[in-house]
């Protein structure tokens, strides 16, 4: 099979290019320079040149704060993007796996949120993901959607990374002990997408829940993070999320009830605090 990748410039899309090194299928890994998900000729073109039977979409606008202020953007790449590409799939009879986020959610349940709670995003990001998933629904083609949380990695931009460079330069760091969810490595995700790839699961469409198991504060997030990495020069301290105020209004609770992923596709899914053990033991051996 032929596998694109978008985004692949991106924390998911590097993790999907050391998860897929082993495969045995043909994954093309693209970013905005080798093909803008917005463009409905673009896409095309590239779907009648490779012969794409599965499309991973890892693109998308995630600059939370700053969709408040450009969600026409945003909504741009989220959205209508996605509608395109779920077209493509559907003329070219080829499966997508897009990534969706738990901020369609509002955030005001105590339990975790099932695949088919009702979506009431509170933010724009939140608004146009919710938008690119009912488009994907719309369009009939053959799709997972994988909605996850709180991503970090070994790449890009993330809370992991920031923690530890505010350990580094500070003497202590505040941050936010009222919104809880579950951190989820970028590595799990990606590895868990390319299961469903390489064992033949792409039949099983759907909309689906996957972050790591368990659940957190971004406070109790970051504790974890300087004990892990052996930090004890700053001291980390929770603050509440009206002290630290966001442009993007974000769900208090939004952890993900994952059951659903974990009996559909066989498998289990790592506790947090042991994914971000091996996500920093991975950092330090680069
Ligand atoms: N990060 C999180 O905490 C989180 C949480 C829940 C869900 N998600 C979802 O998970 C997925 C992957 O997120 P991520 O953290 O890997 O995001 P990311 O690091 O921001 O990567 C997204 C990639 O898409 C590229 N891109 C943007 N516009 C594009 C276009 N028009 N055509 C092609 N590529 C384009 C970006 O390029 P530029 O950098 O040049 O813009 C970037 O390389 C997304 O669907 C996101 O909504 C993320």
């Amino acid at each position: 099979m032929t596998i694109l990748v978008t985004g692949g410039n991106g924390q998911l899309g590097r993790a999907m290019r050391l998860a897929s090194a082993e495969s045995r299928h043909r994954y093309i890994f693209t970013d905005i320079e080798e093909l803008n998900i917005v463009s409905a000729e673009a896409i095309e073109a590239f779907f009648s040149r490779e012969g794409v039977d599965v499309v991973v979409n890892c693109a998308a606008y995630t600059a939370v704060n700053l969709a408040e202020d450009e969600e026409s953007i945003a909504d741009n790449i989220n959205h209508r993007a996605v509608a395109l590409l779920a077209e493509a799939c559907k003329h070219h009879n080829a499966t997508l796996i897009h990534i969706s986020t738990d901020y369609i959610f509002d955030g005001k349940a105590t339990t975790p949120y099932a695949e088919e709670s009702s979506p009431a995003p509170i933010n724009a990001y939140g608004r146009t993901k919710w938008a690119g998933e009912q488009a994907v629904a719309e369009s009939g083609c053959r799709a997972i959607i994988l909605r996850t949380q709180w991503l970090y990695s070994e790449f890009g931009r993330n809370f992991l990374k920031t923690m530890l460079t505010l350990f580094a330069s500070r003497d202590e760091v505040r941050v936010v002990a009222d919104q809880i969810g579950t951190p989820t490595y970028a590595g799990d995700l990606a590895e868990a997408i390319c299961a469903i790839i390489e064992e033949g699961k792409i039949e099983e469409c759907g909309t689906y829940h996957y972050s790591n198991l368990g659940e957190c504060s971004w406070y109790d997030f970051a504790a974890e993070i300087a004990r892990v990495s052996g930090c004890d020069k700053c001291k980390v301290a929770p603050c509440t999320t009206a002290e630290y105020p966001t442009k993007a209004t974000r769900p208090q609770y939004s952890v993900l009830d994952k059951s659903k992923f974990m009996a559909t596709f066989d498998t289990s899914i790592p506790e947090w605090r042991e994914s971000l053990a091996k996500c920093i033991k991975r950092l330090n051996n680069q």
